[in-house]
């Protein structure tokens, strides 16, 4: 293999990148391409911004701009993020492009010319009020899998499912809300089930090394008959279809966006020829191998479609791997950009300055690569304190300021090295080795578990050695301590380096190294030479306080009371009465007694966080009713004078322990909110109700 080409799915230009974002696709990106170019090994690392789709015409509509004036603005805020985040891209483009609308463009031509597209006409969603055909996210309803009212024409993003409009229940469009009617139109369509076999080799067979989860979606897709995918759309917002007779029409978004991997290679080869070669290499050289990063939400795209773009196209190299991450959670929550549950990069930025590699290394620890994850502020913090600091920093800091304090600085010599030393030397290249198999086989959570373990080999050899009360009575073995521990921490800038760049930098600077240390020098005792004299020691990470993550916590809290009200309301304003049930006759109602009584006393039930024990003036006498009502009621001693209906004939029943004579009644609103019927006026106590 002569080069490797590393691509990281393309983030839609409609809003910021989050966290979910950097766990689930750049860091791990990140993390290898860094890893590989110190390898030595050619690699190239492509990004850039996906402009088109249905998500970013309707964030124009409501703003009341032009989709162009949307991508530019978050075009620029995503790439700059990206930057300062030190996601380490060798091009950024974007879809909007001429070179990439061109390519593209071609690219569809040359599937039409060789007879690899079917055109067909359809019925499609049509907003007689817009009018226009309503593509995708244009159009809502209810999914026909989980329910959800509020599923996309494309996806449920409820139940995960990918969705044809046509199977939407109650649909309406989301420009005008009208009831959109059915037209005739004509499209091109890619017929997947052409590819089915061979994608079944190459995939099911080819690649039993893929992750479980991309092989087991592969497999299950696979499984089905693929359908053919239309590749155009009626929209205005895209590349137009080069071919006669589809005015108003563009190529779906994701036709477009993996070609954009290319379209960006072919600008920055065009930019920096001598540097990069031709972009043939990259994309069509067998001995090119390629890599997707992406989200599990993008497996089918690709996995199946894209491959068999390239495969109807004919001459490009088709992916080798693509480690598609899970999903990141926050807070226990779904991440959403709609509902604006996320920690943005570019916030991150703003309110922790200069910390780029603490979120870096959290969400590398918790990376969602075989299930989902969650994100905790409380998790960063310890990890920042815990691992980052009282492990790695300390360590480095340590081995640095004892240099300074004995030696001036200056790297002093070893003399032979005991069994200790040597164990501790060849602990942390036992680490090393296992960091090179992990990283090769995409397991970053991992490797980056082995690279803390060198830190965690290196304090525990001075903990053991104690040079600072050795210094005393054996200053000559102090030397060959402190030159171990130097290696170590040289070591440490290696190992760490692809997770965490900019403490890297710092310890390089720390340790005053300028030649750019190469994965192949791990494991080396020489890296500090005797003699070398060190420059200024700070510390590598300091401590977070509860009040440095308060006021992210604090924002997370209010929005999850503001989006559960927001979700309230949503339930008040959607309120559909149940299906009445089956009809009984006037006997089997007759037979139920309900009365009105007046409460006298009512407390909390001991040990059951529902339960509200009621005595009641029945008119008669005194009963006693267990309801399970107290998060409504939680001040119960105010409902003491208040009359109440309930059930008079009822069966007793025990409830923990209070046998409960009869039942209360009450109404649940649509937002599950409990209240108590009461009479409209005050009656005598036992009058019955009918
Ligand atoms: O899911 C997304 O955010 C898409 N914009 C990813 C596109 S990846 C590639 F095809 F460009
Ligand atoms: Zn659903």
């Amino acid at each position: 293999m002569k080069r490797v080409t590393v691509t990281s799915a393309l983030p839609y230009a409609n809003g910021p990148v989050h966290i979910g974002h950097l766990a689930g696709v750049y860091i791990p990106a990140d993390i290898y391409v860094r890893y590989l170019r110190m390898k030595g090994v050619d690699v190239m690392f492509i990004g850039g911004s996906d402009e088109h789709g249905v998500p970013i015409t309707i964030r124009a509509r409501k703003e009341g701009c032009t989709p162009q004036d949307v991508v530019d603005r978050f075009h620029n805020m995503i790439k700059d993020g990206f930057k300062e985040f030190g996601i380490s891209f060798d091009v950024y483009g974007r879809t909007t492009s001429a070179t990439h609308h061109k390519f593209a463009a071609d690219f569809f031509r040359k599937l039409y010319d060789d007879g690899k597209l079917t055109e067909e006409s359809s019925k499609q969603y049509y907003d007689e009020e817009a009018k226009t055909f309503l593509a995708d996210r244009y159009i809502v309803g209810e999914c026909p899998h989980c329910h959800n009212e509020g599923a996309y024409g494309d996806q449920c993003e409820k139940c995960g499912t990918s969705l044809d409009p046509s199977e939407l229940i109650n649909p309406h469009s989301t420009i005008s809300g009208s009831k959109p009617v059915l037209k005739e139109t004509k499209n091109w369509y890619l017929p997947l089930g052409d590819y089915q076999e061979w994608l079944r080799k190459w995939i099911l067979e080819g690649h039993k090394e893929w992750r479980s989860n991309v092989y087991g979606q592969c497999k299950s897709w696979l499984d089905l008959d693929l359908q053919p995918r239309a590749m155009t759309r009626d929209l205005d917002w895209g590349i137009p279809v080069p071919v006669e007779g589809a005015e108003g029409k563009v190529l779906y978004v994701w036709f477009d966006a993996p070609i954009g991997y290319i379209s960006n290679t072919i600008d920055l080869c065009r930019e920096q020829h001598d540097k990069w070669g031709d972009w043939e290499t990259w994309w069509k050289d067998p001995e090119t191998r390629i890599v997707h990063f992406i989200g599990k939400d993008n497996i089918v795209f690709h996995c199946i479609i894209f491959p068999s773009m390239l495969k109807a196209e004919g001459s490009f190299v088709l992916p080798d791997n693509v480690p598609a991450n899970e999903f990141l959670n926050l807070e226990g929550d779904k991440i959403s950009t709609s509902r604006d549950w996320a920690v943005w990069m570019n916030d991150y930025l703003r309110d922790f300055p200069g910390k780029q590699d603490v979120l870096r290394y959290v969400l590398t620890a918790n990376a969602p690569e075989t299930k989902d994850n969650d994100f905790t502020w409380k998790d960063f913090q310890n990890r920042n304190n815990n691992e980052l600091v009282a492990v790695y920093g300390n360590f480095v800091n340590r081995a640095l300021v004892l240099t300074q304090k004995y030696y001036e600085g200056v790297v002093p010599a070893a003399g032979t090295l005991t069994e200790a030393d040597k164990q501790a030397l060849d602990d942390m290249v036992a680490a090393e080795k296992e960091m090179d198999r992990l990283l090769d086989t995409f397991h970053f959570r991992d490797a980056q578990k082995e690279a803390m373990n060198i830190a965690r080999i290196g304090n525990k050899y001075l903990a053991d050695m104690e040079p600072w009360k050795l210094v005393k009575t054996d200053p000559e073995r102090v030397k060959t301590i402190m030159y171990v521990a130097l290696q170590i921490t040289a070591n440490l800038s290696i190992a760490m380096q692809p997770f965490l760049p900019f403490s890297t930098e710092h310890l390089r600077q720390m340790l005053r190294v300028t030649d750019a240390w190469k994965w192949a020098d791990l494991g080396r005792t020489d890296l500090v030479t005797t003699g070398h004299q060190i420059g200024e020691v700070s510390l590598l990470f300091s401590k977070l306080e509860d009040a440095d993550i308060q006021p992210q916590i604090d924002r997370l809290e209010n929005k999850r009371k503001a989006l559960a009200e927001a979700a309230a309301a949503e339930e008040l304003k959607n309120f559909k009465p149940q299906t009445v049930k089956a009809e009984i006759q006037y006997d089997a109602f007759d037979k139920i007694d309900l009365r009105v009584g007046t409460v006298t006393a009512c407390v909390k039930v001991p040990k059951a966080d529902k339960l509200l024990q009621f005595t009641i003036d029945d008119g008669m006498g005194s009963r006693t009713i267990v309801s399970g009502i107290a998060q409504w009621y939680p001040e119960p001693e105010k409902l003491v004078g208040t009359q109440v209906c309930f059930v008079a004939n009822l069966a007793p029943r025990k409830l923990k322990g209070i046998e409960s004579q009869g039942m209360l009644l009450s109404t649940q609103d649509a937002d599950g909110s409990i209240c108590l019927v009461r009479p409209g006026t005050n009656v005598h106590n036992g009058v019955s109700i009918s």
